[in-house]
This record gives structure tokens, sequence and C-alpha cells, in this order.
């Protein structure tokens, strides 16, 4: 037996003993004595009894053990010309503060407090600051609209809100004070207390009361030690898009998530303390959360914080410069990253003269690493390209290849083999498992693995609904694909109305919403097309009420513009179509897929619930008439799709 197969049928046959030994690499207050507990949904929580800060974890148990003068974030943001080392001592000097300032607001244990920052390292400091005192936080990425936020400051009900003056997108810099008041004006339930962290690209102009300015608060800030939590203390809240307008808060606990993203770090990502971590995402996705923040620090490694873009800031070569400047050994980031890098400069010149002999390994995730993207990587990484499958739920890979636990083969289009305490099956839609090398749903046998979403914020009966109901006994991941004869996964993407857009996973419930508004819309839908450099983009397809004419032109641009108010800049619809009618079942249900296959190629067979077939036959003529085929056929060449 290999080390990985030695681990992952100890993690499946005794997963108590398993789990209990990870967790006894970090330090508790309490050992846990207890290390499950199931619920009668088969959802099971970790390590109960147990206590422990994961602030302390990730930042005061190094110090104390000799490793303060360590660098714990490199920062790094071509956007500002900034650079900045924070070693460990000084990051718990500044969490400390931190905590101390949202104490003196009235933050307490089990408050939740909204963080929408950019990737700034005040950003890092605010979350750990809220672990230290046992605060949830929630991060909101700050590529999304106001009205998202107030949903989200609704849900939550914060005690405080932290942000900054602005953020900066390549050039350009945008404002959040507008944004912010905004959102605080639509939100029923808005947090009494917003802090300011000022930047000097945009000063914001603050209002007595409820606004206040970070550095001021700080200055009168007393230090807080970490407060001890029971592991199942929730951590955080994360929303992410299912298939409706309303997002999901995904809780994460403390000590379940702590234990697997150590183990992670170890036997995925095979990194050793002191070695330097790049998670090239935003600290609003789950990647972030884990890989910029959470992960990286447990282990006691330097993690990279990166403010800017993988092209225009200033160039394509950025990544390769912060690589070769910054010694990165383990690198991760979307495949959409490498794409628009390739765009640019495909003969990779920018890369020339940068010394990338540091790189053990670069990991993907958000989407499927395609083909054609893989192997120009391979061309001139000198480490392996490693795909690895997981979502904001899981908060780590479900599936990918373990590096710290053995050298595997890896294969081309897949995400490698489940890692230990997940069970992978496929099935089919009636729940029955189905043999290697047919496709159908990705379930995960329940019990769930320690760090994986413990429930959803203020609505456990949803989780259920959402996750557990559609087949007995197991979690349904909403991605397709399939086991090959080897157990090596392949996803093929979600098989509900989930969209990904450039890694972005956003809800077609919510743009549909968006377009709805319009006066002129009677009915719509909204489907995700493959595309060259972000994967998919989602596509809008809208029947008109009777009577209205507008100019097709403009009509689009205001349902362009309303989707980008309603949703964020990063719903980035790309097109719509005005429609006659949309294909529907016979019981009235649009056929989004239907649909989706027909924009990408016009060989359609109609599905036998159609009620009138021959609307195929109308939005084929639409489709060729307005470019979609040849579009698609370069998206498939880009993305081997
Ligand atoms: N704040 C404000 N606006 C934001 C934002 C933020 N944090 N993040 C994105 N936006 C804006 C962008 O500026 C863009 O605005 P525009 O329409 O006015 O140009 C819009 O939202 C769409 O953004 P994006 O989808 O990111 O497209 P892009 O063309 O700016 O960049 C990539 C394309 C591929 C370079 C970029 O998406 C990328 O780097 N992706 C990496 C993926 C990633 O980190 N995924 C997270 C999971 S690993
Ligand atoms: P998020 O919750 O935003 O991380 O998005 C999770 C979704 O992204 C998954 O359900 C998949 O649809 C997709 N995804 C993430 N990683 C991969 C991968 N390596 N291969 C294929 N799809 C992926």
């Amino acid at each position: 037996m290999n080390a990985y197969q030695h681990a992952y049928a100890r993690a499946l046959d005794d997963p108590e003993a398993f789990w209990r030994e990870q967790a006894a690499h970090l330090d508790w207050y309490r050992f846990p004595q207890q290390i499950t507990a199931r619920e009668p949904s088969g959802h099971c929580r970790w390590f109960p009894d147990g206590l422990l800060n994961t602030c302390h974890l990730a930042v005061d148990r190094h110090v104390e053990n000799g490793h303060g003068e360590r660098c714990a974030i490199l920062y790094d943001s071509p956007v500002s010309a900034t650079q900045e080392r924070i070693s460990y001592r000084q990051l718990q000097q500044r969490v400390a503060l931190c905590a101390g300032m949202l104490h003196a607001l009235g933050v307490e244990k089990g408050d939740r407090v909204i963080i929408y920052m950019p990737m700034i390292p005040q950003a890092v400091v605010a979350m750990l600051a809220c672990a230290r005192l046992g605060a949830v936080h929630s991060v909101v990425f700050g590529g999304f609209s106001a009205a998202e936020l107030a949903v989200r400051i609704d849900d939550a009900r914060p005690k405080a809100l932290l942000s900054a003056s602005c953020g900066i997108e390549y050039e350009r810099v945008v404002p959040y004070m507008p944004l912010l008041e905004k959102a605080l004006e639509l939100a029923k339930y808005p947090a009494q207390q917003v802090v300011i962290q000022q930047r000097p690209q945009c000063r914001a102009e603050l209002r007595e009361g409820r606004e206040h300015d970070w550095e001021a608060l700080l200055a009168a800030a007393e230090p807080v030690p970490p407060v001890p939590l029971l592991a199942s203390d929730p951590l955080y809240i994360l929303y992410t898009s299912g298939t409706t307008g309303k997002p999901k808060g995904v809780v994460r606990d403390n000590g379940g998530h702590a234990v697997a993203l150590n183990f992670s770090m170890q036997a995925l990502y095979d990194v050793q303390p002191g070695e330097v971590f790049w998670a090239a995402s935003d600290i609003g996705w789950v990647v972030g959360h884990s890989y910029i923040v959470y992960a990286p620090l447990i282990r006691g490694c330097t993690t990279l914080l990166y403010e800017g873009k993988p092209v225009r800031t200033p160039d394509a070569g950025t990544f390769w410069r912060v690589i070769d400047e910054h010694r990165v050994n383990v690198f991760f980031t979307a495949p959409t990253a490498f794409r628009a890098i390739k765009r640019e400069d495909p003969q990779v010149l920018l890369a020339k003269g940068r010394d990338l002999s540091c790189l053990k390994a670069v990991f993907v995730a958000g989407e499927r690493l395609d083909p054609p993207t893989g192997e120009w990587l391979q061309g001139f990484l000198p480490c392996p390209v490693v795909d690895h499958w997981w979502q904001t739920e899981t908060g780590w890979a479900i599936a990918g290849n373990p590096r710290g636990l053995g050298d595997y083969p890896m294969k081309s289009g897949s995400s490698s083999l489940p890692l230990p305490g997940y069970r992978l099956a496929i099935l089919d839609d009636a729940g029955q498992p189905l043999p290697a090398g047919q496709p159908g749903n990705i379930a995960l046998r329940l019990p769930l693995p320690p760090g994986t979403l413990s429930t959803l914020w203020g609505d456990p009966q949803r989780l259920v609904d959402s996750y557990l109901s559609q087949f007995e006994g197991y979690y349904c991941s909403g991605d397709g694909g399939y086991l090959d004869d080897d157990g090596y996964l392949f996803v093929m993407g979600r098989v509900d109305d989930v969209i990904n857009v450039a890694g972005h996973r956003l809800s077609s419930g919510s743009l549909e919403e968006a377009l709805a508004e319009h006066p002129a819309v009677a009915e719509c839908a909204v489907v995700a097309l493959p595309e060259s450099l972000k994967g998919e983009v989602p596509v809008g397809f809208v029947v008109l009420k009777q009577g209205q004419q507008p100019d097709p032109a403009q009509l689009e641009r205001e349902l362009l513009a309303l989707v980008r108010q309603a949703v964020g800049a990063v719903a980035s619809l790309r097109r719509v179509f005005v429609l006659k009618r949309l294909p529907k079942t016979r019981s009235g249900k649009i056929l989004r897929k239907t649909l989706r296959s027909l924009a990408v190629s016009p060989e359609v067979t109609p599905p036998p619930t159609i009620e009138d077939p021959t609307v195929l036959d109308e939005l084929r003529t639409l489709f060729a008439l307005a470019g979609c085929y040849a579009e698609q056929d370069a998206a498939k060449a880009a993305t081997g799709h």
C-alpha cells in the first residue's frame, strides 16, 4: 500500500482515529475527547468538546514557538506600488490591537462583522481579529453591488462593518463609500459601527456618529488575547451562489476547519513551515479564506497577499515577477488567470530572465484545468501543474493529486483522486451508483470530513434541502462527472443553474431577477455559454411584453447596466438576445439546458418534454445570424471544452 492508499483507507476505516491524529498536530486549550457527533440528517460535527482559537493557531503559537521573526505576510501590490513584509510578531501585535478596537466598539464572541475590503494587509488582520474574539466574520467580495452587500448585511445582522476608502481595479480607483452608504440604506439591519481604512488613492469623507477612522480607533485600542472557543463555534460565514437569487451563508466552524486545512497543507500541497505559499485569488472567495489567510498561517508559512491581476498590472509578466522576487514555493490560482496571460503573452516572453526554479508545484481550481492551458503551462513551468476540485461548501479540496502522500501520475482533464476523508460516488438521477466511466451526479457519502460546512447561517433546514435530501446518505455537490477505472475523477461542470465566470460563482437566478426588473421584459432566462477567457459567461434571453418595441441596442445596454447595478461588475453578463418565445416543457418549465446547447451548436435533439419543437428552428436561425456558432468554435479551441 502506498502512502496515499494508507491514509485514505485509515480515514475510511477509522475516521475518529485518523482525524484525532491530525488534530494532535495543533495546539488546543482542551484536546477534544469526542471526535464526532452525528446529527439526525447524517451530517456531523467535529471535535465538539475541544477548545481552541483559530487566531492563536495562525499567529500567536508561532511566536510562542520561537518563530516571531519569520515572515507571515508578504504584501505585494502593483496597483498601489507598495510592498510590505509583516513578521509573525508584528502580525500578532496588529491583530491583538485590531481585536481590541473591535472589542471597544462592542463586538463580542458570536457577533457578526462584515468585512468589505480590498486586498490589503488590514483585511487579513481584520479576519484574524474577529477569530481572536470569537466574532463571526462575513467577508463580502469587492466586486459585488450595494444590493448584494445589503442582502448579506441583512442575513448576518452584523454589529460592525469594516471597510476601506477604495479598491483599485487595474488603474481605476473604486471609491467604496457611495456603495457602502447605499448598502446600509437598503439594509433593514444595518451595522451600527462602520470603520474605514483610509487609502491615499482616495480618502473618504466620514460622517460623524456611525463612521470611524480605522487608524484613529487603533491608536486608542488596547491589545486583547485570544478567546478560547469550542471547536464547533462558528469562525465565519461565507455567502455563495445557489440556484436561486438568495445566497447561501456557508458556516465554517473553528476546530474542524483548522485541522482540515493543516492536513491539506501537508498532504495535498506538500508545503512546509517557513515556505512561501501564494494563492492569487481574493479574500472574498473561499480560496482566499482558506489559502491566503488561514491554511498558510496555521501551517507557519509565509503567505503572499497580492493586490493586482494576472495582466495589465502592469503586464502579463506580473505573476512571474512575484514568484521570482518572493521565491514562491507553491502557487495557486484559477485557470482563467493563466488563459488571460496566455492570450497576451503566448510565447511567455515576459518570463524570460525570471528564475522560477523555487516553484515546487502550481495548483489550479475554481474551474476545470482545460487541457490546452495545462499543456501550455507544462511547456515552460519547472514543476507539476495540479488540478484540484472543491467548493465553498467544502472549504478544502475534495479531489486532488496528494503531493505530500507520494508522487502520483496525473491525467489531463482530471482532478485526480479523492482526498482522505471524502467518499466519492457517481450517482444517476435516481441515486443509484454508476460504474466507472459513466457520467452522473458527483456525490459525497456522509459524513463529510472536518472543515466542510457546518450549517447554513440562520437556515439549517436549507442545508438539508439543498444538499442532503436529493440522495439519501449523500451530500450532493451540484457538479457532474465520472470516475475512470483507476479511480481518477473527471469533473465536467455544474448540473444545476450555477454559473462559473472566471472562477467566480454566480447564480443564474439572481441575474434573471435583475433582467425581470426591466419594464419591457415579460420573461427571461440566463444561461452560461463557454468563453475563451473566462471559461463561461452568462448570456440573457428575454421575451418582451406585448406591444413593447424598444430599440434592440438600447434595450441590451439597459439590461446589461441593470444586471451590473443589481449584482455587481463581476456579473459580466455578455449579451442579451430578444426572443419571441422561450423553449419550454409542456408544464411550462424553461428548458435552460436546451437553450444553452442550442446556442453552442445547432445540432440539438429536442427533449421529449418540449412543448413545441419548432421553437428550436427559430432559435437556430437567430443564433447563427448573431455569430454564436463561430464564437463557440473559438472558445472550444481555446479551452478544449
Ligand atoms: N472590486 C471591484 N470591481 C471588481 C472587483 C473588485 N474586487 N473584481 C472584479 N471587479 C470588476 C472588474 O474590474 C471588471 O470590471 P469591468 O467590467 O468594468 O471591466 C468586472 O468586475 C469583471 O471582472 P472579472 O470577471 O475579474 O474580469 P476582468 O476582465 O477584469 O479579469 C481575469 C479577467 C481572468 C484577469 C480575472 O477574472 C482574474 O484574474 N481571475 C482570477 C480568478 C480568481 O481569482 N478566481 C477566484 C477563485 S480561485
Ligand atoms: P466555488 O464554490 O466558488 O469555489 O465554486 C465551486 C464550483 O467551481 C464547483 O462546484 C465546480 O463547479 C467548480 N470547480 C471548482 N474547482 C474545479 C475543478 N478543479 N474542476 C472543475 N470544476 C471546478
